[in-house]
């Protein structure tokens, strides 16, 4: 893997980088010295950035009864995580804007990653999940190395499509025939760099196999299932085959199908309630 891996992403050159606000973000979080203050501060420099965020600390998502106008308070209110998970899908959707390929959809694409987010964040909350904290901003990244990929190594994704569509496969599977590595191992390299939290970047590496998991297994499970089951919910005309969840996931959790329902129904009402997230999608 590590020749033509090194290949594909040494020859990237114009990567997007995160606002720098973003990535403060992610080193602040980490420090237990941060106030809500301290971040407030550092996202109203950003005039845009804090415009947008306040339209989603105010949507129907998150339901709060009174108006909140500054980011200090949705701090206190919301808590760090959950304005790190609005600060990021607030300028996630632009960053590869304008960045056509054949046959890709950025919009669909980006449509597929937020029901993710929405996916692990509700299946987490129904598993009583520590992990409720990391599971949206993590389903919003899993599959960024598949963009990556599309925009940087046409040539090699288009060969991985064409033979999934001929064999009736999983793009994963053939990623790493063909490749050595899968839009995961993008995923997580660009995840390195953009500063997030090592269970953040595990899970994007490892959401098709969780099984190899050897820490974090449970964000990374989540994550896991999250994917597919948004797989299941986008009724796109070109989707790929959509995978099985692990056995191993299946069981650690317990699940049975009467709660996967339960899930699915509630994954329905956060993307109903969500729809100025969706708005943020730039049309392509
Ligand atoms: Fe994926
Ligand atoms: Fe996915």
């Amino acid at each position: 893997m590590d020749k033509q891996f090194k290949t594909l992403t040494e020859g990237i050159q114009d990567l997007p980088t995160l606002p720098s606000v973003v990535l403060k973000l992610n080193s602040m979080i980490r420090s237990p010295r941060t106030s809500a203050q301290q971040i407030g501060e550092l996202i109203s420099n950003d005039p845009a950035l804090t415009a947008k965020a306040l339209k989603l600390v105010n949507s129907a998502f998150y339901g709060f009864p009174r108006k909140i106008t500054n980011i200090t308070h949705a701090i206190v209110i919301l808590g760090f995580q959950k304005v790190r998970d609005i600060v990021l899908a607030a300028s996630m959707f632009d960053l590869f804007k304008g960045k056509r390929v054949v046959g890709f959809s950025q919009g669909e694409f980006w449509e597929h990653t937020l029901v993710a987010a929405i996916g692990a964040e509700t299946l987490a909350k129904e598993l009583g999940s520590p992990e409720a904290q990391d599971a949206f901003v993590t389903g919003l990244l899993h599959d960024i190395g598949k963009l990556v990929f599309a925009i940087h190594g046409f040539k090699e994704y288009e060969a991985v499509r064409k033979l999934a569509k001929d064999q009736d496969t999983q793009t994963f599977n053939v990623e790493m025939v063909l490749l050595g590595f899968n839009h995961g191992d993008i995923g997580s390299w660009l995840g390195e760099k953009w500063q997030f939290p090592d269970k953040i970047i595990q899970s994007i590496r490892l959401h098709h196999s969780p099984e190899a998991a050897r820490e974090y297994r449970e964000l990374n499970n989540i994550v896991h299932v999250a994917d597919i089951m948004a797989r299941a919910i986008d009724l796109l005309p070109n989707r790929e085959k959509i995978p099985v969840i692990s056995n191993d996931v299946w069981n650690e959790f317990r699940m049975s199908e009467q709660m996967l329902d339960t899930v699915y129904q509630r994954i329905g009402e956060g993307i109903d309630k969500a729809k100025d997230f969706f708005a943020l999608i730039p049309k392509e």
